[in-house]
């Protein structure tokens, strides 16, 4: 068991896909066997100079087909979009998939995805499983994990708070609706609401996992902090008085009470330089848990001597999901949801 290694398949090099390349690259549990690239550019490389390491010896390829027919274990599934065909098609292929695109807890929202995925997973003698840091771990494993200590859970809070120009990259400016006129942000749809089905899949692992079912999620109204002055930033500025700070509000009833209340709040400002002056605090993972005893949680990085505390987001995500490849490759085949799973052994973690 121990010396056991899985070839894998690094499907996609964005943020989190190249951890995924660096981690196969240095950990000899896996055998980094094929990389699917989208971009033009990228096809012919390196997969280590794709991920700012050494060369690796495995040439990128936007070859779909060959990565299908392609043997490995498992196939680290990290595109822009989950595209459940192409899934199916290599679960059916013999290739087990993990992935941090989408669906990890087969909720109502995703009934029939689950049941393709299912299906396909039978015809292929498969497992599929998902995970990531939030969707996927923070506001599900942990709250679980939480109440296991817990004589009585009244209501779990789970907040995303997001220095945004300190840890993330800067094009969520753009995609995330900062520097909008407020009264058009509020008016449109936001990319964190339309995000709200994969958030739930949290809210019903919890509740699954505490023995509950959710009659309804219901987000609350966007909450907006403006910009008092412009707020510089690498490529340009969020003009005084747009958008500058936001605040979603999602909560799962059960019994008519509110269960889970997950809290994302994303800020490009320190409180003096927002209006109202909001003041959240770092960039974290906060899980509270009202009840007996009342318990919480926080997540983050770890400040460093020189007093700069960086967030690896893209590395809990990437690596929330493969340190379950070993023991999603080594099940019996099916959806793997994190309740199915159990306590998994991430392999090779501690090495020279
Ligand atoms: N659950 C979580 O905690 C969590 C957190 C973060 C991200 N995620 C999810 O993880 C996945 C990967 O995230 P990421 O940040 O690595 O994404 P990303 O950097 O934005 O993009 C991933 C890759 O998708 C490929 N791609 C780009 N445009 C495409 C197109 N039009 N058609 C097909 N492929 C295209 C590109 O591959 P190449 O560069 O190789 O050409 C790109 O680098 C996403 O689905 C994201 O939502 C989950």
């Amino acid at each position: 068991m121990a010396d056991k290694q899985y070839r894998v398949i690094q499907w996609m090099t964005g943020d989190v896909g190249q951890v995924g390349v660096r981690h196969f690259a240095d950990n000899p549990v896996y055998d980094l066997v094929g990389v699917l690239v989208h971009s033009k550019e990228k096809a012919g490389k390196d997969a280590g100079e794709i991920a700012g390491i050494a060369p690796v010896g495995v040439i990128a390829t936007d070859d779909v087909d060959a990565m299908v027919a392609l043997e490995a274990d498992c196939v680290f599934y990290t595109p822009i979009i989950m595209d459940v065909d192409t899934v199916c098609r290599l679960l059916r292929s013999g290739k087990n998939v993990v992935t941090t695109a989408g669906f990890f807890h087969p909720s109502p929202d995703f009934r029939d995805p689950a049941e393709l995925i299912r299906t396909a997973c039978v015809e292929g003698g498969t497992s599929f499983h998902g995970g990531g840091i939030h969707p996927g771990y923070a506001g599900d494993i942990l709250p679980l994990t939480l109440a296991r200590v817990m004589s009585r859970v009244d209501t779990i809070h789970v907040y995303e708070v997001v220095d945004v120009l300190k840890d993330a990259p800067l094009d969520h400016i753009d995609w995330m609706g900062f520097g909008k006129d407020k009264d058009t942000f509020l008016s449109e749809p936001t990319i964190l609401g339309l995000g709200l089905p994969f958030f739930a899949q949290s809210m019903h692992m919890i509740a699954d996992g505490l023995g509950v079912t959710i009659d309804e999620v219901t987000a609350a109204e966007v909450g907006v902090a403006t910009a008092v002055e412009d707020i510089a930033h690498d490529e340009g500025a969020i003009p005084k008085g747009t958008v500058a700070a936001q605040r979603h509000e999602w909560t799962a009833w059960v019994g008519g009470k509110p269960l889970i209340i997950f809290h994302a709040i994303y800020l490009t400002a320190t409180p003096d330089r927002l209006e109202p002056p909001w003041d959240w605090g770092e960039t974290r993972y906060e899980i509270v848990i009202d009840g007996d005893p009342p318990t919480e949680l926080t997540l983050k990085g770890v400040r460093q001597p020189d007093g700069t505390m960086a967030h690896p987001g893209y590395d809990w995500t990437a690596m929330g999901a493969i340190n379950a490849i070993p023991d999603v490759c080594d099940a019996s085949p099916g959806w793997l949801n994190h309740l199915d799973l159990g306590l998994i052994r991430p392999r090779g973690l501690v090495r020279p």
